[in-house]
């Protein structure tokens, strides 16, 4: 009997004696956190860094660097995190910071740090998770910034984010630097001196989710493997000397929502499947070599997209008659390309449309154009710049809906070679700030009507064949006298 009881409790003990350590233990440990003050080896390297004199809001005199502003630490007083964004820091970046092998998080951006990116920066930092530099002078060659040699050696593994946007960091961007980036999910290095190519190997990074390289001088086309970065939002790539064709299967890329491939060399048509990447915000393709019909496109999928910007491209057929069912629109820019046929009366369902520019085309039928966009309620710039060649203003009987344009503030309906007298509707703009009829085939006088927009501040009618005297009514213009 005796040795079952024992038994009993000797097997109650052993129920009860790890519970009874781990409570010790969180007790212990929680007084620990509370009172571990930071490591001291950590202290010293954080000491000489420049950031504690430089800015005058840095206190750093207390004796527990965990205590520093812009600094914190973990259970055993190792430094992780150095967070001193727009501190006004000057400066080079020691190499030294590296030897706080407890590192996970380095902010330094918006500051006016300089000098050369340090060499072997990263070699023991192996718990780096974010490094932000973006915002500061900082130079050098990029592939000294993880490795000495040339190797993946020192790149750590654990990187999730790296910006070094808007800096002068040039060199190119070496393959290793992506291969042991398993967890990368954004790399911002847009706004440097970058050169070279983009390696393939980042299409093996397919943990990215953000690509922004903007600003740079990488000559490379897009490969087709970029389909396999299936968590991509966010695709950069503008002013950089890209050349190509864009992807066919980019549609694969269903969660893409920008795509800004703007200022490159870019040729081709746009292929079908861009019209699957249904969650596009931003879609700005301007100032490439771009050709074919983009009539052709069914872009009533794109229902999100606020924007569109194709600009300076060699775009053919009519303006796309499904564009208007993106309900979305705000702003569409596709000057400067070969559109041709009339503006569809569909345009009238773009209700929060307030930018749109499709100068330099060769579109017809101004009085049809005007007509329809009146309607468009929310519009604000209108910018028609060298289309209808040699058509005749609309006129006040073919005006449908006087009070239309209620909200236009910029007309541009210049370099057209338009015919006939300034029309009275032109009157009813109320909210007209600037009338650009530069550049047309305008005749008769001066209205003395243009006195009465209230808020009229420029008036370009200059290589017209207007005649008469210069109307005395001008003068007193509210917006000319007040401004
Ligand atoms: C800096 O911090 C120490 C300790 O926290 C404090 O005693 C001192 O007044 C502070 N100095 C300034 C200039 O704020
Ligand atoms: C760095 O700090 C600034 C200011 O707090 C912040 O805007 C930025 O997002 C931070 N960078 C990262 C990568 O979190
Ligand atoms: C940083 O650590 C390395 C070795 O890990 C050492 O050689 C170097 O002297 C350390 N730097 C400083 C400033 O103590
Ligand atoms: C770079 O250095 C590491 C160790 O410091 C070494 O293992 C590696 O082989 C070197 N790589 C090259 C390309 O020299
Ligand atoms: C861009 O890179 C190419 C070669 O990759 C080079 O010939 C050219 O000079 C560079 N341009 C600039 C502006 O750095
Ligand atoms: C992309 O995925 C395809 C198919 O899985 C594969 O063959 C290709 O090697 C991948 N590309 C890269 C750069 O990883
Ligand atoms: C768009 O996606 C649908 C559904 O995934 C697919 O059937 C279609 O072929 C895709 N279109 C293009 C042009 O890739
Ligand atoms: C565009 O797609 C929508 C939705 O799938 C469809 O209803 C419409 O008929 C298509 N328009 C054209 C011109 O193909
Ligand atoms: C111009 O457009 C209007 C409105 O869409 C249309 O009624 C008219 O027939 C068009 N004129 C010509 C000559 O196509």
């Amino acid at each position: 009997m005796l040795l079952r009881v024992q038994n009993l409790q000797s097997k109650n003990m052993q129920h009860s004696l790890p519970r009874d350590l781990l409570l010790t233990f969180l007790l212990f440990s929680s007084i620990f956190s509370a009172s571990h003050a930071c490591n001291q080896i950590d202290r010293n390297y954080l000491l000489p860094l420049p950031f504690s004199t430089s800015s005058p809001s840095l206190n750093w005199s207390a004796t527990d660097c965990c205590n520093w502003k812009g600094i914190s630490c973990d259970h055993k007083g190792r430094v992780t995190h150095i967070w001193l964004s727009s501190k006004g820091l000057r400066g080079s970046v020691p190499p030294y910071i590296g030897n706080l092998t407890s590192l996970s998080h380095l902010n330094l951006s918006h500051n006016a740090l300089s000098g050369c990116l340090p060499v072997r920066f990263f070699s023991s930092c192996n718990q780096l998770e974010v490094l932000d530099l973006s915002n500061n002078h900082l130079a050098g060659d990029i592939s000294l910034l993880f490795s000495s040699n040339g190797s993946s050696e020192g790149w750590p593994s654990s990187i999730r984010l790296v910006d070094i946007s808007n800096n002068d960091v040039n060199g190119i961007i070496q393959y290793w630097f992506l291969q042991r980036a398993q967890k990368l999910d954004k790399l911002n290095a847009g706004f440097n001196s970058l050169s070279g190519l983009i390696p393939h190997v980042i299409y093996s990074a397919t943990s990215l989710e953000e690509i922004s390289l903007p600003s740079n001088n990488l000559t490379s086309p897009i490969s087709n493997d970029i389909v396999n970065l299936t968590k991509l939002t966010c695709l950069e790539l503008y002013d950089i000397e890209l050349s190509g064709r864009l992807p066919v299967d980019i549609g694969k890329l269903n969660r893409l929502k920008h795509l800004l491939l703007d200022t490159n060399h870019l040729t081709g048509s746009l292929p079908p499947s861009l019209m699957n990447c249904t969650n596009l915000m931003t879609l700005n393709l301007g100032l490439n070599f771009f050709e074919g019909d983009i009539s052709t496109f069914n872009f009533s999928h794109l229902h999100q997209l606020p924007t569109l910007d194709l600009w300076n491209n060699k775009f053919t057929g009519s303006f796309p008659v499904s564009l208007p069912s993106c309900k979305s629109m705000r702003a569409i820019r596709i000057a400067r390309n070969r559109l041709e046929g009339q503006i569809p009366p569909e345009m009238v369902q773009l209700k929060f449309l307030s930018f749109l520019s499709l100068s330099y085309n060769r579109l017809t039928n101004v009085t049809g154009a005007i007509n329809i966009l009146m309607r468009c309620k929310s519009l604000s710039i209108l910018l028609l710049t060298q289309n209808f060649l040699h058509e005749a203003l609309p006129t006040e009987d073919s005006i449908v809906d006087f009070y239309g344009f209620q909200n236009l503030q910029l007309l541009g309906l210049d370099l057209c070679q338009l015919t006939g007298q300034l029309p009275i509707w032109l009157s009813k703009l109320k909210k007209l700030e600037i009338l650009n009829l530069n550049a047309n085939r305008i005749t008769g006088p001066i209205p003395g009507w243009l006195s009465t927009l209230p808020r009229l501040i420029s008036l370009e009618l200059s290589c017209n064949l207007i005649s008469g005297e210069f109307p005395k009514e001008l003068c007193a213009l509210l917006a000319l006298v007040s401004e």
